[in-house]
């Protein structure tokens, strides 16, 4: 059995094939943090940049720099990040002597973001570093609050060290986090702002989503095998359902939800990036120009309706006091830093409809909530009924029809839904699956999304970046929703209890279809439980 097994194994081997031998190597180069003390530095980019350098990913030689207000020396700094890496690290990578090693890359700069001292003060400290790559090649990582983006980045240029230069290869690159704008004139504003000190090749707007190695697999799913994209289209499709839900809340990020509530935090962003994905025209090529054409294409065709249609198309909801895994948790409203009486919405449920020839008709729905019942996104391609003859004819609705969801986690994996006959002497026809389940076929481990973007930024590709007119067409999908809620306080009926799916609209909006919201739960079928119609 084993030498069958191996032989499999070494076929799998022969048939894989990398698309990334004409990746940029990556260079020397300082990464220079705004907002060294904040959360992101300590939770995903240190953590992240560390990973790189034990897995010999980073350049050599690099150096980190984190700016920002407090007076710390270096070994503070190190210190701080020490003790916040014990807390976030995978058990297998605390190792004291590979994290001295990657610390001694690191260094602190105090200085306030308005003041052109500390970009002068920056710019002695990594000439500093004595080797031309290590001050020519840079990449600023703007961890800042988001009205600090345009400041800094234009005290970079003024200061010289953020040049847009193509003659010099653009060596300066300026990544920004997200939210990118509240709607679509600051959006529009922070391009015209940052396009003004750099060139569009250097800016990289982070989306997470983009760096997790199930929705990079989307397109690899649909464009890399013939079975399923002929489906992929409204004469095999019959609606699509995108999900992704938190069991948390919003902890100790109340400041920042008020102002950006569900539709801002995880719509505008990362939903429609996913579908994007999911739904648009095969690219010319894999060059990044060429697909981030075409996501751009699919959101221009996404339909948009007036404040006033708004009701009809979109579902808000908050969650109220409830319980997640059998422990009560508070509401929204009692949340630290969250008004008493805030109408921020934490669940939005859409209908979204893709006026273009392969998508015409075809309703996608899109729901994403904090303090839901389950960690889980997915993506759930439900296909037609078969005709009302044979077996449909005689099931009428109890006959389950085929679906493909992409787990995208936890749990990542893809699934096959379809009918079979259970055995035995009756005649009897259930739903089956077919699993495809990463850690079962590739093992537990996958890289955090932000190694992978890092690692992008420094080899400059911006494949997986989200561009100035892709972030503008994502906002005006969801401008107007937001005007329609703006002002609006919530109706009894948009509270839900934590634990719930959301308020009962969400189910209406899809009801009024004849759909309903299904969910794969988390993860393969324990043995016998095939069966579960979810
Ligand atoms: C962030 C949002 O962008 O994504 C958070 O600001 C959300 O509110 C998070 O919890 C979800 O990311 P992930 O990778 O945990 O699914």
């Amino acid at each position: 059995m084993a030498g069958v097994v191996d032989t499999l194994d070494q076929l799998d081997e022969l048939l894989s094939c990398r698309l990334d031998a004409g990746r940029k190597v990556v260079q020397p180069c300082a990464i220079v943090i705004f907002g060294a003390s904040g959360d992101l530095t300590a939770r995903k980019l240190v953590p992240a940049l560390y990973r790189l350098h034990l897995e010999k990913q980073l350049p050599d030689p690099f150096r980190i720099v984190g700016v920002a207000r407090r007076p710390k020396t270096d070994a503070a700094w190190r210190e701080e990040l020490l003790q916040d890496w014990r807390k976030n690290a995978r058990a297998g990578d605390l190792n004291d002597a590979n994290w001295e090693a990657f610390a001694a890359n690191v260094s602190y700069c105090q200085g306030e973001f308005s003041d052109p001292a500390a970009y002068r003060k920056l710019r002695d400290q990594l000439a500093g570093f004595g080797q031309e790559a290590l001050r020519r090649h840079l990449v600023f990582y703007l961890a800042t609050s988001p009205s600090q983006f345009a400041p800094v980045a234009a005290q970079l240029h003024d200061s010289g060290l953020l040049l847009k230069d193509e003659s010099a290869g653009f060596e300066q690159k300026l990544v920004v986090e997200k939210p990118f704008g509240h709607d679509l004139v600051s959006a529009r504003k922070l391009n015209q702002d940052l396009a003004r000190v750099a060139h569009e090749k250097q800016i990289y707007r982070i989306d997470h989503y983009l760096g997790k190695e199930t929705v990079q697999n989307i397109l690899m799913f649909r464009f890399s095998n013939s079975v399923f994209e002929q489906l992929w289209t409204r004469q095999s499709v019959d609606h699509v359902q995108i999900t992704v839900s938190e069991t948390l809340g919003v902890g100790g990020r109340g400041g920042y939800y008020e102002e950006a509530g569900a539709l801002r935090d995880m719509v505008q962003n990362h939903l429609l990036q996913v579908l994007a994905l999911i739904t648009m025209e095969p690219p010319v090529s894999l060059e990044a120009e060429c697909i981030r054409d075409e996501k751009v294409k699919l959101l221009k065709s996404i339909r948009s309706y007036g404040p006033a249609q708004v009701s009809a198309f979109a579902v808000r909801g908050q969650y109220a006091a409830g319980e997640i895994d059998g422990q009560p948790v508070a509401g929204y409203r009692q949340e630290a830093r969250v008004s008493p009486d805030s109408n921020t919405e934490t669940f939005v449920a859409l209908r979204l409809l893709v006026d273009n020839w392969r998508w015409s008709g075809v309703p996608f729905y899109l729901r994403t909530g904090k303090r839901l019942p389950l960690n889980s996104s997915e993506v759930r391609v439900q296909f037609r009924p078969t005709p009302n003859v044979l077996f449909a004819a005689q099931c009428g609705p109890r006959l389950d029809a085929n679906s493909i969801t992409l787990r995208l986690q936890p749990h990542e994996g893809i699934s096959l839904r379809f009918n079979g006959k259970a055995p035995g002497i009756t005649m009897e026809i259930r739903p089956v699956r077919m699993q495809f389940d990463y850690e079962a076929e590739f093992g537990a481990y996958t890289p955090e999304a932000y190694q992978r973007l890092l690692l992008d930024v420094i080899a400059g590709d911006s494949t997986l970046f989200i561009r100035s007119d892709e972030v503008e067409a994502a906002w005006s999908i969801v401008d107007p929703v937001r005007q329609a809620w703006a002002g609006q306080p919530l109706g009894a009926a948009e509270f839900y209890p934590a634990g719930m799916w959301g308020p009962a609209a969400a189910d209406d909006l899809l009801a009024r279809l004849g759909h309903k919201w299904r969910m794969t739960q988390s993860g393969p079928p324990a043995a016998g439980d095939a069966n579960e119609k979810l």
